[in-house]
């Protein structure tokens, strides 16, 4: 940890010291600091009211405010030499590609918002559960949405029909917006067929969508249900050429959108984030992230069905006018250098993505990065999880040519946007390799031990958050009990008016004040980036009628930071057989999506477990990882650890 600090940029922007001055006084109140900083937004109305705090937790920000997040995203450069910039270059998987203008999104926008209101029966308030691969409507529907005051929920294309069930039985959608299908390394992943099993599900538990949106991209065979499913295109036409809709006037403690993410139960918390205090984090983390330049050409690699794509491919660059680079495919399809060959034809000047990708490109061998040009890359940025030194390093000197700092941004879905990182829009600290350096103005971070106490330096803890921000969520969708239970109750003393968030994120404080983090503290773990919840797999995996108990843990893995390892236990009259092993593996695929199948299925006799019934997880992970069991005293059956060993060797 005591990582020399890399000198960068001191001739560009100012110091540790000025960063450090700057930060104590936009905590110093945070009010009159974030007061300021939404006032840069166009609004409807002001607020009366900066952060109203009448019921901790449930903060909400910029009371009596109105606004709409299109106005700020989309309407504002209308008019402006903005218009005609670039907003996305477009590349599908084959090569086929787009370029879609400011003027243009916003006419697009208008056109299907006009659809969505007039045609479908979209009303403010009502969810709109967006099912889209990485193509321009993604955007456009989430604008669209947002444009007429409704709430979107996107999720993840590759989730599976149960997962995306789940989501809309929670979120009550009354449209469902999806495509025909997508191209991934060379194959068409029919998503539709995924969808109308979604909607049979749905079906049977007694709830209707009311209509169903169908974007053509793939152009292969549906089926189709008259007077339930309509064509995007069809919709879009029907809509005046010039369509207007104006941006409805949204409270700025209105949702603007649900996006679901893994807990510790099997069911999925739909994260809310409001209106006006999302924007106004947003707008401001992204210029201090990155720094924006008329003339950059932005690209975050991800998803937008992740929160990483919702504040770093829609909101934030579209708030600051930026040309974006959208890619639908595989990131290493058809050769590895597809990320690099992309960076050098559209000259990216920053580029944001995982440590997994990294992990995934770097060990195809650097000839691939080393045979392009990548000078134009003025910033890199990092996200999801922690980034090792050796990846770090070989990020700054093999893509970013020694020259180009890395943002390594600690955030959640929860967040908003980046909490911890570099912001070189402000002022370049000092980087250390595998630091997210220090909290962005606004936000107090701070390292608690395990009984409250704050950790002495160097000293492992817990994270916490000891003030509200403003894209802090709102709270989880239909479950308020479950957002103070889950984010408020392990370190707040309500009784002294003490609320303190808790993330769920070991790390630690070094003698600098730099923050390291140091992964989860819950049984969530963190698959190439995507964080998902060990009982969810759990519970798909005891769906299988031979399973009657298995545990979910994260297992090391080079590329993939972790993977699942689920130990199973069978029932009576069951042998384990690689027939079996992939049942188990397909139930999960089904149920879950191929992003959380196991990679290795250990059958075992029995599960180590307290005497009160807990699985002891961390046993298995220690026997994985080979480290130290630690404590077994309030093991019921010490036998279950020898049968894991056998297992594991057996395995
Ligand atoms: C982890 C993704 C270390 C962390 C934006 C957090 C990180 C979880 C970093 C949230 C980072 C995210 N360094 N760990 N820079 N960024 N994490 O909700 O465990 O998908 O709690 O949001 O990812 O994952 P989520």
């Amino acid at each position: 940890m005591s990582e020399e600090a890399l000198p960068f940029g001191e001739k560009y922007y100012p110091s540790l010291e000025e960063y450090k001055n700057l930060y104590a006084r936009s905590v110093e109140d945070i009010e009159s600091f974030w007061d300021e900083r939404a006032r840069e937004l166009v609004w409807i109305k002001h607020w009366d009211q900066v952060l109203d705090e009448s019921q901790p937790p449930f903060y909400r920000w910029f009371k009596g405010g109105v606004t709409n997040i299109n106005l700020n995203a989309l309407d504002r450069w209308i008019g402006t030499p903005y218009e005609n910039k670039v907003a996305y270059h477009w590349e599908g998987e084959p090569g086929d590609r787009r370029t879609i203008t400011y003027s243009e999104l916003y006419r697009e926008v208008n056109r299907f918002a006009w659809a969505l209101r007039e045609i479908v029966g979209v009303k403010p308030g009502d969810t709109v559960t967006i099912y889209l691969p990485m193509i321009p409507e993604l955007p456009i529907s989430m604008l669209a949405v947002t444009r007429i005051g409704g709430i979107h929920s996107v999720v993840f294309s590759g989730f599976s029909a149960w997962a995306l069930a789940d989501r809309i039985l929670d979120a009550r959608a009354k449209v469902l917006i999806t495509a025909d299908g997508f191209y991934r390394r060379g194959r068409v992943v029919e998503l539709k067929k995924e969808a109308d099993t979604a909607l049979r599900i749905v079906a049977e538990k007694g709830f209707k969508v009311e209509k169903v949106v169908v974007v053509r991209r793939a152009g292969v065979d549906i089926s189709w249900s008259e007077g339930i499913n309509m064509w995007y295109h069809d919709l879009v036409k029907e809509a005046p050429e010039k369509a207007y809709v104006k941006p409805e006037p949204r409270k700025s403690d209105d949702v603007l959108f649900i996006l679901y993410t893994s807990g510790t139960t099997g069911k999925p918390k739909g994260i809310m984030h409001s209106v006006g205090g999302y924007m106004t984090y947003v707008y401001n983390v992204f210029k201090w992230n990155w720094d924006p330049k008329p003339e950059d050409v932005f690209w975050t690699a991800a998803d937008i069905g992740w929160i990483t794509g919702h504040t770093y491919i829609v909101y934030g660059p579209l708030m600051h006018g930026e040309t974006q680079i959208m890619y639908e495919g595989a990131p290493d399809y058809p050769k590895p250098d597809r990320i690099w060959a992309m960076i050098e034809k559209y000259g990216v000047t920053v580029f944001y993505t995982s440590p997994t990708l990294l992990r995934l490109l770097r060990k195809y061998g650097d000839n691939w990065v080393e045979s392009h040009d990548l000078s134009s890359l003025r910033l890199l940025g990092t996200v999801g999880e922690p980034i090792n030194p050796e990846v770090w390093r070989w990020y700054y000197t093999k893509v970013g040519g020694g020259k180009a700092p890395i943002v390594d941004t600690w955030w959640q879905t929860e967040t908003g946007a980046a909490m911890i990182s570099p912001a070189p829009g402000l002022a370049l600290v000092p980087l250390k390799p595998g630091s997210a350096t220090l909290p962005l103005p606004g936000i107090v971070a701070d390292v608690l031990t395990a009984d409250g106490r704050p950790a002495k330096p160097g000293e492992k803890g817990l994270l916490v958050v000891r003030r509200p921000w403003p894209g802090m969520l709102m709270g989880i969708w239909g479950d308020p009990d479950r957002y103070v239970k889950t984010y408020w109750s392990r370190f707040s003393r309500p009784e002294e008016g003490v609320w303190i968030y808790y993330p769920a994120d070991y790390a630690l404080r070094d003698e600098d004040g730099y923050f390291w983090l140091l992964g989860r503290a819950d049984e969530v773990i963190n698959v190439a980036g995507h964080r998902i919840g060990t009982i969810e797999l759990e519970d798909a995996i005891l769906a299988h009628p031979a399973v009657s108990e298995a545990a979910v843990v994260g297992g090391p893995d080079p590329v993939k930071g972790e993977v699942p390892v689920a130990f199973v236990v069978l029932r009576e009259g069951y042998e384990p057989t690689p027939k079996l092993e992939e049942e188990v593996r397909e139930v999960v695929r089904r149920l879950v999506g191929p992003i959380a199948v196991p990679s290795r299925i250990i059958f075992v006799e029995k599960l180590p477990k307290t005497r009160s019934g807990k699985i002891m997880r961390r046993i298995m992970i220690a026997l994985l990882k080979g480290g130290e069991i630690g404590d077994t005293s309030t093991l019921e059956d010490p036998s279950a650890v020898e049968a894991v060993k056998k297992a594991l060797a057996q395995s």
